[in-house]
């Protein structure tokens, strides 16, 4: 089953996206797509269990397809114990920021559920966020700007596990040109770097600008949805 979620979750990310993010395309053959994330040599199905669960569905699993919907204390109750697990898992990539980036100012309220059946919260460093929490009205964002959006998921049975974290870094200018010389980063949900922008591994995370240059507008940044936005 989380096999299937997280392979759900990367079939909506690959599917590219569409100005409305919430109607995203069917996702293409289950087979076709792990052969093309294999040939990336990502391993989309690193997740970290942890032993949190939401009581409610070990009680009585949920029906539909997907994460399960939780209300908010559920949401604010396995969010807090998912976090220390997040917080041992991610510094193994070896990246300075998987450390420090909970104590970053948040960007979100709490944790929301995306479109690609991974709960998120975010948070940007104090060089970004001034720009970051000025959200649309922003200009571009300052060399330093660190963004961050650390996920987890929830079976319908009511488990949890650590899914992966992102990064954007704003670098100085000519880093990246065809992309706004930001620099992305993923780290897999076991906490091995999955892919950063200007190293070896640079290749498997290229599809990070497919949704993210249809924002160039904003620098590249999608921001964070309305209902859960910080000050
Ligand atoms: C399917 C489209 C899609 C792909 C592919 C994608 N993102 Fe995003 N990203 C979004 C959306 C939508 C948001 C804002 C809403 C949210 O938080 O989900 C976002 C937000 C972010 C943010 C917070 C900054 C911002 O833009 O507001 C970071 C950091 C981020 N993504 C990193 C990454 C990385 C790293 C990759 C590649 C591994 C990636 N993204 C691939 C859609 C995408």
């Amino acid at each position: 089953m989380v096999r299937v979620t997280a392979l759900m979750s990367v079939a909506l990310l690959l599917a590219g996206c569409s100005d409305n993010l919430y109607d995203q395309p069917a996702p293409p053959d289950p087979a076709a797509l792990e052969a093309r994330l294999i040939a990336l040599g990502l391993r989309p199905y690193a997740e970290t269990p942890t032993d949190c669960r939401v009581p409610r569905l070990a009680a009585m699993p949920s029906t539909t397809e997907g994460l399960p919907r939780l209300s908010q204390a559920e949401l604010a109750a396995i969010q807090a114990c998912v976090a220390p697990v997040q917080a041992e898992v991610y510094p193994r990539s070896g990246v300075p920021a998987a450390r420090s980036y909970a104590t970053w100012p948040k960007a979100s309220t709490q944790a929301y559920r995306s479109e690609h059946d991974l709960f998120l919260a975010a948070w940007v460093n104090q060089a970004g966020a001034p720009s970051y929490l000025d959200w649309e009205k922003a200009g571009p964002a300052p060399v330093g700007s660190r963004i961050a959006k650390a996920s987890f998921t929830v079976t319908r049975d009511g488990r949890a596990a650590v899914g992966p974290l992102f990064f954007m870094e704003k670098m100085e200018k000519g880093f990246a040109p065809q992309g706004g010389d930001w620099r992305f980063t993923m780290i897999d949900g076991d906490g091995q770097l999955g892919g950063e922008t200007g190293s070896a591994t640079a290749s498997r995370i290229g599809y990070c600008l497919e949704c993210h240059k249809q924002a160039a507008r904003t620098d590249y940044r999608l921001f964070v949805p309305e209902p859960y936005r910080a000050k």
